[in-house]
């Protein structure tokens, strides 16, 4: 996990509580988030505007298939770049044909030839990758513009594992969700009716182990059963990687994975990424995708609605009424974890006089 300054220099306040957990309202900066599947922007298509950790964004791909994220933010008058044109190696405002390029410098004022406008990298561009059939891109404080490598798990590489990109916008907290990911018990409740976790004790006790770059929390006794155990990684992007474990019915290659991702929207809804992957080779994984989109797929949907539908609309504050019990102390851990890498954040941005 990243290193994190625990004390500011002396004078500066210590972010409270209240402060961290604002700071994290919309999202832990520093971090790689999946935006949007790769497909929904189309090569030389409409440019997309999305709301990401609070920030309005475009997303265009030029004539080459290159993607591009900016600032959804026309320098000019401020309205949304994404009501343009794509012109196919830059974007054209749709108010007064102001163009910027892919690197946010305006091309050309066509309104007024020489303007001072011209030639200044005035919109914000964002670093930008596509894995794992999604675009990630990287969301840096005002300390960390350019962005850290991009570590993908294994599971997300490519390689010997075949993945799916689930995505699905939900009215929830990117907090709750991850919450949720931490907390495999649920899974024996609130989805006993599903295809593949109606197995295993109804009674557990958990346990936490720690990894290089984060942590597992298991069920002490139970493995390869049902929802057994999730693991939470910080390695440039927040990563919640679990296993599922299927009958033969299920296709080749095992245990069924889920490696997942919620990028905040805003404070009350997430744009979440769930890969579904597995690892298959060759044949088999040709097989297990035909499984996948004709059987699998829509009982996969069904157990995720359910989960949706326990936090859907919530709001924000459920943490002031809750009663923890040890099946919690994973979901707790991470809520530490993310207020002590916030905390970091605002005391590093405070002592470069910089928040
Ligand atoms: S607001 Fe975009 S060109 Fe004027
Ligand atoms: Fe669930």
């Amino acid at each position: 996990m990243s290193t994190v300054l625990e004390r500011p220099a002396a004078g500066l306040a210590t972010p409270t509580d209240k402060e961290v957990q604002g700071a994290l309202a919309t999202g832990l900066r520093n971090r790689w988030y999946p935006v949007l599947p790769s497909r929904f922007v189309e090569t030389g298509g409409r440019p997309v505007g999305l709301t990401r950790l609070g920030e309005k964004i475009v997303l265009w791909r030029d004539v080459q298939g290159a993607i591009h994220v900016q600032t959804d933010r026309c320098p000019h008058r401020a309205v949304p770049l994404s009501r343009g044109m794509n012109e196919g190696d830059r974007l054209r405002c749709a108010y007064h044909g102001v163009e910027v390029g892919p690197d946010g410098t305006v091309l050309s004022v066509p309104g007024q030839p020489g303007c001072p406008l011209e030639g200044r990298k005035a919109v914000k561009t964002f670093p930008t990758v596509e894995c794992a059939d999604a675009i990630w891109v990287w969301f840096g404080d005002a300390l960390h513009e350019e962005a850290a490598p991009f570590n993908p798990p294994e599971q997300l590489a490519g390689g010997e594992w075949g993945s799916f990109c689930c995505y699905a916008d939900w009215n929830a907290s990117w907090r709750y969700i991850y919450d949720n990911l931490m907390d495999p018990m649920h899974g024996t409740f609130l989805h006993a009716n599903s295809h593949t976790m109606y197995q295993g004790d109804t009674q557990a006790t958990f346990v936490t182990r720690d990894t290089p770059k984060g942590f597992v929390f298991e069920k002490a006794g139970q493995r390869d059963v049902n929802f057994d155990w999730s693991e939470f990684l910080d390695d440039g992007a927040l990563y919640v990687r679990l296993e599922i474990p299927y009958p033969k019915t299920g296709g080749p290659g095992g245990n069924f994975g889920i490696v997942s991702v919620i990028t905040p929207i805003d404070e009350t809804n997430s744009a979440c990424f769930f890969f579904r992957v597995r690892k298959v080779q060759g044949w088999q994984r040709d097989v297990w995708r035909f499984l996948y989109r004709t059987k699998l797929e829509p009982r996969h949907w069904h157990v995720l609605e359910q989960d949706r539908e326990m936090m859907d609309g919530c709001g924000l504050g459920l943490e002031r009424h809750e009663m923890l019990y040890q099946h919690d102390a994973g979901l707790i851990r991470l809520r530490r974890y993310l207020a002590k890498e916030a905390r970091g954040q605002l005391v590093a941005l405070r002592e470069a006089g910089k928040a």
